[in-house]
């Protein structure tokens, strides 16, 4: 039992890799150009000019810290962008400021109180940037071979031993030859030849850069075309790590878990408050110290009129703390109740939270705009409309719910596939409204059994 064991459980970070075509998968960012004008169809969002713009505002104000304990409110009748908008929010945002989303009915679905998990989703929408120096083995990656051995307990099945690998700059070249735990996070980060990446000499821990933009041409992977590095491979690197205070609460707190159920002592699943107030003491001391930076996120709660009173004067006090991520809320609610109460108030949300946010309002579709978004999805799913499949389906769209008409694109081409045909025609978009309903009608079918129960 020495080192090497220790080394052979080092977690390895999953791939990201997403093949699951999501509501939103489309919307790549707000679609501005560089005066922050709404062009009318641009990384996947289509119309609704005015308030991509005024996003494109809320995105400049956040990069420049001028929103931290702030918020904006998205309203606007169903299906009328406002989840897309703020996806497309952060999107612009990039990888490097937290966002989180989540539903308002999230706080009641879990066996954590209410204002804890409103507590742990403030607590990831803030980022600590931590800089260090590491010692790195950078380089493009010249030639990689992996060595194989059959599984101990499943001879079927190879598993990497270890590792060669020859890093390139444009000034250096270095062999190494590297273990299994390096070898399979090569594998898990499917690095191949022509990617760059860093291996960090220590710990092992290997990242990727992203692709030689002389080999990444007629490449579409998602990973960013970079150039060679210059200088030797083996080198100093400032390293900038992120994580959030509920990453640190959830590292503290485990540390004390395992001491707990060391001595008998029963564990929960929420975190001690005390736990939270020396993170908060400790990452001050490393913001102090000039070694951490403070980096706040973005916690968007989608349907915020599904919180209740409870939450939302939770979320008014939190705001004010120093520690505070913005606040992004969508709904589409008028004058409705709060939640909890027999209040009523715009948007079901207390005027004192309503006080603090900005107000960006989507409007309905025309069919232009309707046609456009109908387009975009169709591409996107992978679904060939004919031209009078689309002007129904727009139709649709107009008559009952963008939402509807979406929906109906997958069904329909299930129809189109049974009759041994790839595009979608009209014939089976209308043959879809027939299998599957929109709310009005649902409803409109169990009234009328009502009606004839109740004479
Ligand atoms: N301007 C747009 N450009 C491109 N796609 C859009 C646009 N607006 C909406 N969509 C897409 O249409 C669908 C419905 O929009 P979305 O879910 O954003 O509506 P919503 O306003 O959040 O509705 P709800 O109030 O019901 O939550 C989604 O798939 C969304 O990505
Ligand atoms: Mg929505």
């Amino acid at each position: 039992m020495g080192a090497k064991s220790m080394a052979a459980i080092k977690e390895v970070k999953p791939v990201k890799e997403t093949r699951r075509v999501g509501a939103h998968s489309h919307i790549r960012g707000l679609g501005l150009d560089e005066n922050g004008h709404a062009k009318f169809v641009a990384d996947g969002m289509v119309g609704q000019t005015e308030a991509r713009e005024a996003a494109g505002i809320v995105v400049q104000m956040i990069r420049e810290g001028k929103m931290a304990g702030r918020g904006v409110l998205i309203v606007g009748p169903s299906g009328t962008g406002k989840t897309a908008i703020a996806v497309g929010i952060a999107k612009e945002l990039g990888e490097d400021t937290p966002f989180v989303a989540m539903s308002g009915s999230e706080i009641y679905s879990s066996e954590l109180k209410k204002t804890e998990v409103l507590m742990q989703a403030l607590r990831k929408s803030i980022g600590v940037r931590f800089r260090e120096r590491r010692t790195v083995y950078e380089g493009a990656v010249k030639q990689l071979r992996i060595a194989y051995v059959k599984h101990p307990f499943n001879p079927y099945v190879k598993v990497p031993r270890e590792a060669e690998i020859v890093l390139e700059t444009t000034d250096d070249s270095l062999k190494l030859r590297v273990g299994e735990e390096i070898a399979v996070q090569l594998l898990q980060l499917r690095v191949r030849r022509g990617d760059v990446i860093w291996i960090d000499a220590e710990t092992g821990e290997v990242h990727k850069v992203g692709r030689l933009c002389s080999e990444s041409r007629y490449d579409i992977s998602a990973y960013r075309c970079v150039e060679k590095p210059s200088g030797s491979v083996k080198k100093d690197k400032e390293i900038v790590h992120m994580l959030t205070l509920h990453d640190l609460d959830v590292a503290y707190a485990a540390q004390r878990a395992a001491v707990a159920s060391f001595l008998g002592m029963p564990i929960t699943r929420e975190i001690p408050s005390d736990v939270r107030q020396r993170v908060d003491e400790e990452v001050k001391k490393l913001v102090n110290e000039g070694r951490a930076e403070l980096v706040p996120g973005v916690l968007f709660i989608d349907d915020a009129h599904m919180l209740d009173i409870e939450a939302f004067s939770f979320l008014t006090r939190a705001m004010e703390s120093e520690l505070a991520p913005i606040l992004v809320l969508a709904t589409n609610r008028g004058m409705t109740k709060i939640r909890g109460t027999d209040i009523e108030a715009p948007h079901g949300i207390p005027l004192d939270l309503l006080d603090r946010l900005l107000i960006i309002r989507t409007r309905p579709y025309t069919a232009e705009e309707i046609r456009e978004i109908l387009k975009i999805r169709a591409d996107e799913e992978e679904i060939p409309l004919s031209d009078d499949a689309l002007e129904e389906l727009t139709r649709l769209g107009v008559e009952r719910s963008l939402r509807y008409a979406v929906q109906l694109m997958e069904p329909a081409r299930i129809l189109a596939e049974r009759e041994g045909r790839t595009k979608v025609t009209v014939e089976d978009v209308k043959k879809a409204a027939k299998y599957f309903v929109d709310l009005r009608e649902s409803v409109q079918y169990i009234q009328q059994y009502e009606e004839k129960l109740l004479k």
